[in-house]
């Protein structure tokens, strides 16, 4: 690795007195990485991950405060092109039977305003600035960008498998009243072959029939959001990384998150015995993700 990418020892507690016991622990299986996934990536070895299990920021929603940040785009088709290309290089690092897991969620043209205010519940929703909105679109229409996302890295080269909804039971409430409160996002399924690796006994669910104990896993995922107390803002949650994980990667298997965040991919990929390795833009999220990883949970 050269100075493009800076890593983050896991072990290393700079004599800080929180981790003298954390840092024996020995059961850390990622490598997490501080720097821009576009570079890092590009110094990464061809067909080593098992699957990459990830969820980009959202296009303009979020600000995480550091320039090079994917997001920030002022057009959405920038903000396509960007995570085409950088999926084009982790493609490169996945094995032929490899598969990519890819959580995203839509948004709303902003109808002409400029800047987002500041959520007081969610402070990292501030954005100093609202990008326009996209041609052909009209104030108040859904963006629609995990299905631009998908359909462009479908003409890119991946295989689009499967939508899943992620329904989220104790979703945020939202103070509309024209349209229905959202309370789903998508997790995409993609691979990078037509035959892959999907452990589908892995994640079957149980089955309704009494007569039959479980059944092949459905499209649609009821999982709560968990919150999380440290103060990275868009944190998905484990049980549905647990999903992505078991079915796409086998005991001691590798697995790939090039938008870290606060670590959840690394937390479960500790649990169910995977190595990973983590890609984190700024050093704040990923200096959290570190002592999350150290804590195990
Ligand atoms: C939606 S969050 C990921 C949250 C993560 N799944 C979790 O559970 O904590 C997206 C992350 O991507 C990071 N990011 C943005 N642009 C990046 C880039 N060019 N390279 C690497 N990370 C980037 C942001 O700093 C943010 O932490």
């Amino acid at each position: 690795m050269d100075e493009a990418a800076q890593v983050l020892d896991l072990f290393d507690t700079g004599g800080k007195t929180l981790d003298t016991q954390l840092a024996e622990r020995t059961t850390n299986r990622c490598e997490l990485l501080v720097g821009d996934a576009r570079q890092i990536l590009l110094q990464m070895p061809d067909g080593h991950f098992d699957c990459i299990v990830t969820s980009p920021p959202y296009w303009g929603l979020r600000d995480y405060g550091v320039p090079g940040q994917i997001g920030a785009e002022l057009t959405v088709d920038d903000y396509i092109a960007d995570l085409v290309r950088l999926f084009r290089e982790a493609r490169r690092t996945l094995a032929d039977d490899g598969t990519l897991w890819l959580n995203i969620g839509d948004s709303y043209t902003s109808g002409g305003r400029t800047w987002r205010d500041a959520d007081a519940k969610n402070k990292g929703r501030a954005m100093d600035y609202r990008a326009p909105t996209p041609e052909g679109l009209k104030p108040k229409d859904l963006i629609g960008v995990p299905w631009r996302l998908a359909f462009a890295l479908q003409a890119d080269g991946w295989y689009l498998r499967t939508d899943i909804i992620w329904n989220k039971p104790n979703c945020q409430p939202e103070s509309v009243k024209d349209r229905p409160t959202r309370a789903h996002e998508y997790v995409f399924l993609f691979s990078k072959s037509e035959k892959y690796c999907y452990d589908w006994q892995a994640i079957m669910e149980p089955a309704a029939d009494p007569n039959q104990k479980s059944k092949n896993r459905r499209t649609v995922w009821n999982v709560n959001t968990e919150p999380y107390p440290g103060s990275h803002f868009a944190v998905y949650p484990k049980a549905l990384v647990r999903i992505c994980v078991a079915a796409g990667s086998s005991k001691n298997g590798r697995v790939l998150d090039p938008f870290f965040g606060s670590g959840t991919t690394g937390v479960v990929c500790n649990e169910l015995g995977r190595d990973c390795v983590g890609i984190e833009l700024n050093a704040e999220y990923a200096e959290l993700a570190r002592e999350r990883l150290l804590r195990g949970r």
